[in-house]
């Protein structure tokens, strides 16, 4: 990771943490700026389209429509525009904070590169949705935004004749001109649409919508706030005169003083620049990483399950092509494949219970195979079971809390790329005979995962939700989930703690239950050597 990232994450962690104590980590905001962009942008797009029918299109009524929405008919017309403003103000924050996020976390280079690039048009055409829609009001605010606006586009000499001259006099904008700019505050939002659907298009399962009561305590802000301040116009606009005495939205006007200052040319340079170095992140450096996850076909049986969990698309199912009597076999495009293993955790043939030469899988990573996970596993159990009392096995991944740093007397621990790598029949051979006492399952901070889907789909396989599941027979008291992020060692520190002592009083009564001839409370814990998934 590179040294700059990390005090912008630990900063980042923190302030998520401390949000996660009200909001929980679902319902965390931070967590959820990319669907609150999706929410606000329908929360702007459902007011604007009921602004736009008390609205007056012409040039002389437009400014006295809105002022009747805010005031006469304040307890709607007013709430609706106060809330196509401040949407579309959370609209800048949000995307904002997500591509801030994106970029502090490193989720942006590689196969992610495409989502990124994206985001780069998306900036492009919120900020033109933004400020067409300020020119609507033509007040002094508008005059101002419009002028400047069209001054810059001037700059580029496109237009046959300056369409700045459209604003000249008092009486020189025309119906006709007004019309092309509602035009345009119309279409750019369409188009923004677009680019979001096509932001998301390689996103496998892409969560778009914010949890519902999130969604709602947004929605409810902003009604508050419109009660609290409504959105008011400046007084209205005068081609005669100068606006002097402007409260500018720094949202969506922040570049308009930089303009004012450094002309058009300047502006022009700053924007196409800034643009071309956010869009060129992806590959400053470019990510290196393992080699793509490979099928072995003679092990695959078409099942489907690697494809449905890959969170990056990058497997397809395609006709079989080795005349084996199934109907389909899995293919990996190593151009999207991001080394996660989270396909090796779904595949029924990913089972340690074989001999050690048989341990191939249908679906595996080249430089980090199941049966390096399987030696690791043993090597992590043996070396636990050296201390006196309970002996716990940690799994955890590369990116969430580094669990190595939490092994002590009989704590070990294993590290996979992602935790959703993790076959259920693994937890089920560390916590068999010669196995662990207890096995804890760490990975990113909740609804955190890295790999984006890691920690669902393992939370699904552990609960019985999703295949491979977990099998009946593992003692699931015996087994702990404690997600944690990089700066959550505390927090693990205090879960081996707390099932050490779980643990310890488990087999204390087990072996009390074995004097006195009973049953074992743990269940069956022995699995029949050679049992597959
Ligand atoms: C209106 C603005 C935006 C909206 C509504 C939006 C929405 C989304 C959504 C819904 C996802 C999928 C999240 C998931 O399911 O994992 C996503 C992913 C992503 N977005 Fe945005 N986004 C916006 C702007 C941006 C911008 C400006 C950038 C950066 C330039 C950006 C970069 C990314 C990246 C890199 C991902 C991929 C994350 C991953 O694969 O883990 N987004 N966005
Ligand atoms: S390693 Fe990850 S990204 Fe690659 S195919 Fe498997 S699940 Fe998909
Ligand atoms: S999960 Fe395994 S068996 Fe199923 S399709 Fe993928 S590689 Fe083949």
């Amino acid at each position: 990771m590179s040294n700059f990232r990390r005090p912008l994450q630990d900063a980042f962690l923190l302030l998520e943490a401390i949000f996660d104590k009200p909001f929980g980590p679902e319902w965390n905001p931070f967590r959820q700026m990319g669907t609150l962009a999706f929410f606000f942008f329908w929360v702007a797009a459902v007011s604007g389209i009921y602004i736009y029918i008390l609205f007056d299109t012409s040039v002389a009524e437009a400014y006295q429509s809105i002022e009747y929405m805010t005031y006469e008919q304040w307890y709607l017309g007013g709430i609706m525009r106060s809330l196509h403003r401040y949407a579309s103000d959370a609209m800048v924050v949000t995307a904002a904070l997500h591509m801030s996020r994106e970029f502090i976390f490193d989720r942006y280079r590689d196969v992610r590169w495409f989502t990124w690039f994206t985001g780069v048009p998306i900036l492009w055409f919120l900020y033109t949705s933004g400020i067409s829609g300020y020119w609507l009001v033509w007040d002094q605010l508008a005059q101002y935004v419009a002028i400047g606006s069209m001054e810059w586009l001037d700059w580029l000499g496109i237009f046959g004749e300056p369409v700045a001259n459209n604003f000249l006099t008092r009486g020189s904008l025309t119906d006709r001109f007004f019309t092309l700019l509602i035009f345009m505050h119309i279409f750019a939002p369409l188009i923004l649409l677009f680019i979001m659907w096509i932001h998301v298009m390689r996103v496998a399962q892409p969560k778009i919508n914010p949890p519902r009561g999130l969604a709602l305590g947004s929605l409810l802000m902003l009604v508050v706030l419109a009660l609290v301040k409504p959105a008011v116009s400046h007084a209205p606009a005068d081609l005669g005169t100068t606006p002097t005495d402007l409260n500018l939205d720094w949202y969506y006007m922040l570049f308009y003083p930089v303009f004012d200052k450094l002309g058009p040319g300047a502006l022009w340079g700053l924007a196409i620049g800034i643009s071309f170095l956010i869009a060129s992140l992806p590959w400053l450096p470019p990510l290196r990483r393992p080699k793509a996850a490979m099928v072995t076909l003679d092990q695959c049986n078409g099942c489907t399950r690697c494809f449905n969990d890959c969170p990056f698309g990058a497997v397809t199912m395609q006709p079989r092509t080795d005349g084996r009597p199934y109907e389909q076999e899995a293919i990996v495009n190593p151009k999207l494949c991001t080394s996660c293993g989270i396909c090796v955790g779904a595949c029924p043939t990913s089972t340690p219970f074989r001999h050690s030469d048989m341990l191939v899988t249908g679906i595996d990573l080249p430089d980090f195979p199941l049966a390096k996970v399987r030696a690791k596993f043993n090597k992590a159990i043996e070396s636990a079971r050296q201390a006196e009392g309970p002996s716990i096995l940690i799994v955890g991944c590369d990116h969430g809390v580094d669990t190595r740093s939490h092994e002590s007397a009989g704590v070990a621990s294993a590290k996979l790329p992602c935790i959703g790598m993790l076959p259920p029949s693994f937890i089920d051979y560390a916590l068999g005979r010669d196995g662990a006492d207890g096995m804890i399952v760490t990975g990113c901070r909740d609804c955190d995962c890295f790999s984006r889907l890691g920690i669902r789909w393992t939370e699904d396989r552990l609960a019985g939700a999703r295949d491979p599941y977990l099998r009946k027979r593992v003692p699931r008291e015996r087994l702990k989930v404690q997600w944690a992020g990089r700066t959550d060692g505390v927090t693990l520190d205090q879960a081996i703690e707390a099932f050490r002592g779980e643990l310890t009083a488990l087999d204390e009564a087990e072996a009390a239950a074995k004097e006195t001839g009973g049953t074992s409370l743990a269940g069956e814990t022995t699995p029949a050597a050679g049992g597959a998934e």
